[in-house]
């Protein structure tokens, strides 16, 4: 039997995506760079490290692609990871992108189109910002939980923030072998919030004062930068809020809903889940 691959498979989605599969029935192999013990159907794999491809697509029908992060250029590893799936009998690929990331010659919105060249049956999911990004270790749940503060360059820009649950749930159908829907599939929550409100929404759940401060694009550059990311996907990112204070993100669409036939899950009601997920062990995810 032929195997589904789930790149980033330790990641916020891919982890997601791979559980999907297997509880229905899929086999499933996950890659990325680190081992996971206990778990023989884990590959290495190394996005700067061709060789490591081989072995990842072996077998492989199908793919979860996400692309290496922390690159603002990443087609040139993506393209040699693609020849060797094709060749070893990939049919459709899945590709993680972003509801801010529009096709172009280079950069991120080069990898749609390059996989679109290479995959007889490619769906490219959009999806908006994660909910998952006011939890755990992510700077935004950080800077919630250190200083009961959000920093971004939004704006009063709204956002319909989605669960990654919901995106995984998109992903697994059509890694299941359903039909690709036509047009741009971007994947949203069924509501949008500026930074300002989601600070609020995340006071009430918590019952911790949570403020937003929104600062200009080269201030928020400096500070990703400081963090450890390198300069230029410190700007893309960066610009990424400029866009949404511009209201790029302020859409609700029904892609969710129309592959899976359930709505997507509120900001509110993730928040309170985890939340209450979080309060019942040592450490809390949730600011
Ligand atoms: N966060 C958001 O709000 C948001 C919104 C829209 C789209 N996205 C997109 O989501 C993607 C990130 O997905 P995610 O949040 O699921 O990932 P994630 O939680 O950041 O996890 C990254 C995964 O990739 C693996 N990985 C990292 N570097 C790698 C490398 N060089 N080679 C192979 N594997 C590597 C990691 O495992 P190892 O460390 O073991 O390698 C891990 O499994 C990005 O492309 C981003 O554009 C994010």
């Amino acid at each position: 039997m032929r195997s589904a691959l789930v790149t980033g498979g330790t990641g916020t989605t891919g982890r997601r995506v791979a559980a999907f599969l297997r509880t229905r029935g899929v086999a499933v192999r996950t890659a990325s760079r680190h081992p996971v013990t206990g778990d023989d159907q884990h590959v290495i794999f190394d996005w700067a490290d061709p060789r490591t491809f081989a072995a990842a697509v072996d077998g492989v029908d199908r793919v979860f692609l996400v692309a290496p992060l922390s690159d603002s250029d990443p087609a040139s590893a993506v393209e040699s990871f693609l020849d060797a799936a094709v060749a070893a009998g990939t049919r459709r690929v899945v590709l993680l992108s972003a509801s801010a990331v529009t096709d172009a010659p280079s950069g991120l919105g080069a990898l749609p189109p390059l996989v679109r060249a290479r995959v007889p049956e490619v769906a490219v999911l959009r999806p908006s910002w994660f909910i998952q990004n006011f939890v755990g270790n992510h700077p935004v749940a950080v800077g919630i939980r250190e200083r009961g503060r959000i920093t971004t360059a939004t704006g009063r820009g709204r956002v319909a923030f989605i669960d990654p649950d919901d995106i995984a749930a998109v992903a697994g159908q059509l890694l299941l072998g359903n039909p690709i829907p036509d047009g741009e599939l971007i994947l949203t929550g069924p509501q949008a919030l500026s930074y300002d409100e989601a600070a609020a929404v995340v006071g009430e759940v918590t019952g911790t004062a949570v403020h937003h401060t929104s600062i200009t694009v080269e201030e928020l550059t400096a500070a990703i930068e400081a963090s450890g990311v390198p300069h230029d996907y410190a700007r893309v990112l960066a610009e990424m809020d400029e866009e949404i204070a511009g209201g790029s993100e302020e859409r609700i669409t029904t892609t969710v809903q129309d592959v899976t036939g359930r709505a997507p899950r509120s900001f509110r009601d993730f928040l309170i889940d985890a939340h209450r997920t979080s309060s019942n062990r040592p450490e809390r995810a949730v600011a």
